[in-house]
């Protein structure tokens, strides 16, 4: 089932469920990585894209897409786990994604989460996006608290990539991905609202019940920092994708 409607300038489109969405967002993806010439790909982590990078795995087996072209940059990472601890985004991406695709490893870019100046680690970040001609396509979840990357409610829109606090919610939402025992980071660097407001298209993705409160609020009320995922209804060319637990609390347009 696919409904596209516009519940903002953003374009909207209502999937049954994960998989639905899953096999819809890898397309779009491959859709990029084949048609354009020099492909910048903004990744995101967590339990939403799982699925969607299964469907890139199958399809890149297939023959169906090559990563090798592409320029990759994470989200955000956590402060302070080394690039091998099981729940540092680095080797999240990496088991979920790269190690199974073509991508170049000198092209895989994350945020260094250990480096010993953090303030310099984010500029060199930001400055790595901007040789590559900036980002063409920027995949986003959302967070409970409609968080993006990791920029927490009351980030400004021109928030650039920094060291950030993770709010004790998000931090809880993500206890799962760490060994019992470890404990979950207290700060992240993130890209900034700014740097993600500057991809030149953005994908949002939101599936299941838990993100129906966040994904209303993002593209339904106000656009204010209070809902961080609402700044993306400012940009030119984002698309929403959601399955139907997740859009159970929007205001569909006709
Ligand atoms: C995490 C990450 C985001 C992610 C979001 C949703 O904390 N920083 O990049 O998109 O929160 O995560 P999940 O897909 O696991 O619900």
């Amino acid at each position: 089932m696919t409904q596209t409607s516009s519940p903002t300038q953003a374009a909207f489109e209502l999937l049954a469920d994960t998989e639905a969405v899953a096999t819809r967002v890898a397309a779009i993806i491959r859709h990029y990585l084949t048609r354009t010439a020099d492909p910048v790909l903004g990744w995101a982590t967590g339990e939403t894209f799982r699925p969607v990078y299964r469907q890139l795995i199958r399809d890149h087996r297939a023959g169906a897409v090559s990563f090798a072209q592409a320029v990759h940059f994470n989200l955000d990472e956590y402060v302070g786990l080394g690039p091998d601890h099981p729940a540092a985004f680095r080797t999240a991406m990496r088991t979920a994604l790269f190690d199974h695709v073509d991508a170049a490893p000198e092209h895989i870019h994350l945020p260094n989460g250990s480096a010993p100046d953090l303030d310099e680690e984010a500029a060199r970040y930001e400055a790595l996006i901007k040789r590559a001609g900036g980002i063409g396509l920027q995949l986003l979840g959302i967070g409970r608290n409609g968080h993006i990357g990791f920029n927490e409610p009351g980030s400004s829109f021109e928030g650039r990539t920094r060291v950030v606090r993770l709010a004790a919610s998000t931090r809880e939402a993500n206890r799962a991905a760490f060994p019992p025992g470890c404990p979950v980071p207290e700060r992240a660097i993130t890209m900034g609202i700014g740097t993600i407001l500057e991809a030149r298209s953005i994908v949002l993705v939101a599936t299941g019940a838990a993100k129906a409160p966040a994904l209303a609020a993002a593209l339904n009320g106000p656009v204010s920092p209070a809902c961080p995922a609402s700044a993306l209804r400012v940009h030119p060319a984002v698309r929403v994708l959601a399955d139907r637990e997740a859009a159970a609390r929007l205001a569909l347009a006709a």
